[in-house]
């Protein structure tokens, strides 16, 4: 395919091309051409109707599929909807009829991936129009072949979807970051036999993403909290790696690096530690490592709120430990965050600073997510539970950036290596030496 000379950033900018790991829907002139647009539509679903219960993800990719069909491609659309063996396993037809809905444009659902009907359908297919093949997950290798042998996807590439859908297709867009960390053919088979690009899902959470973890504007900051230590710990070295200038903590995130930085936090908040987070005292090793190197760019509440009986009483750190358990950061914590959240240019929030379930424990979470939401800075927020907060709280439209991943996010913001990513990469790399 013939390469054009346009390069727009998701801010409406120009930029280099070299830049970036990949190329974009921006590089190629696409009229008339069979696209294979992988999405990731999996999204919640009532197992007893079989409606489908949050259309955010189908929401999000209908703007890339709308796009693409203004320019006259031939759109075919795949994606998984859950796992083998679950309940909401189940073929893309409401997905096609919702997206079909919100676009205001007939997408025709193919109960068929790589068979005689969907080869058919594609053959038929005209400008600008839409089809969506059905849930790739049916397909036995798709679920088989999903290890990243560490050197290329060959294997992938040998799956028969894509020895029989590449050849039909001039370009690969993959617009499914939430599965960008898995292995599978339909997420890095095609790219070592087709032009590959990121769809409009793919490219917004790459940039923002990216920039709030190592190129944005400082002061660059992070809120660090929930219950998943293990791989807030992580994320935190990342980000302090890569020059994020602060990582504020809260919730049991903050309890790990309490301990670490010898304070005894108590009985309750300590057994919730050993009983949820498995090898514990590595994470504790990592945390503490993290303070040694970091100082004072790893940032501890200096006072939490306990939970006496079910109420709200707050003391300092030095009056740790406690026989009741730590449910939020402090009032003194809070307001020295939202400070930080006012002053910083890139802010980007995993995980809640407390308990915020809990109306007398909700303060921590929901006051530094309001600073965020009236902040000046890039804000930006990691998938899952996090939007779900921001969502609860009705503060999403005021976030520049809510990522569509759950386990991709943290996948990202670990810093590991995405198979998706890598083989845009490396297609990247292949096409432009041609
Ligand atoms: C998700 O919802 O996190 C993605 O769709 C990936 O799904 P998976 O964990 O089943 O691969």
């Amino acid at each position: 395919m013939e390469l054009i000379r346009k390069f727009r950033t998701i801010d409406g900018k120009f930029e280099s091309r070299e830049k970036r790991n990949f190329l974009t829907i921006d590089d190629f002139k696409i009229k008339g051409k069979v696209l294979l647009l992988r999405v990731d539509v999996n999204s919640s679903i009532d197992p007893e109707t079989g409606r489908i219960l949050d259309d955010t993800r189908i929401r999000r990719h209908s703007k890339t599929v709308e796009e693409l069909s203004e320019l006259e491609a031939r759109i075919v659309i795949l994606s998984h909807q859950s796992r083998p063996g679950k309940q909401d396993f189940v073929n893309l037809e409401k997905h096609a009829e919702r997206m079909s809905e919100i676009i205001s444009k007939k997408i025709k659902f193919i109960p068929d991936i790589w068979g005689e009907l969907a080869v058919k359908s594609i053959k038929s297919m005209k400008d600008g129009e839409i089809i969506m093949l059905n849930n790739v997950r049916f397909d036995e290798q798709e679920i088989s072949l999903k290890k990243f042998n560490g050197k290329d996807f060959v294997p992938q590439s040998k799956a028969k979807m894509v020895e029989v859908l590449a050849p039909l297709a001039s370009l690969f867009v993959n617009d499914a970051f939430a599965t960008a960390h898995r292995c599978q053919p339909s997420l890095v088979g095609f790219a070592e036999k087709l032009p590959t690009a990121a769809g409009r899902v793919m490219q917004r959470e790459l940039d923002y993403l990216g920039k709030a973890i190592d190129s944005g504007p400082t002061p660059r900051i992070a809120l660090l909290g929930g219950s998943k230590a293990t791989d807030s710990v992580t994320i935190a070295n990342n980000f302090l790696e890569k020059g994020v200038s602060e990582v504020l903590t809260g919730g049991v995130v903050a309890n790990i690096f309490l301990i670490a930085s010898g304070v005894d936090i108590g009985k309750p908040s300590t057994e919730f530690i050993i009983q949820h987070i498995s090898e514990y005292e590595e994470v504790i090793d990592s945390a503490r490592k993290l303070i040694d190197n970091y100082g004072k760019r790893m940032v501890l509440p200096t006072d939490v709120a306990i939970n006496e009986n079910g109420l709200r009483r707050g003391i300092s750190v030095e009056e740790l430990p406690t026989e009741h358990a730590v449910y939020d950061i402090g009032l003194d914590t809070l307001v020295s965050y939202i400070e930080k959240i006012e002053r910083a240019e890139t802010i980007i929030s995993n995980g809640p600073m407390g308990l915020f379930e809990n109306p007398e424990f909700a303060a921590g979470t929901r006051e530094t997510f309001n600073a965020m939401a009236n902040s000046k800075g890039i804000t930006v927020v990691g998938g899952g539970e996090t939007t779900m907060a921001f969502n609860q709280m009705g503060l999403s439209s005021k976030i520049e950036h809510l990522s569509t991943g759950g386990g991709s996010c943290i996948s990202f913001m670990s810093g590991e290596t995405m198979p998706a990513l890598e083989a845009m990469r490396r297609s990247k790399i292949r096409y432009e030496s041609k």
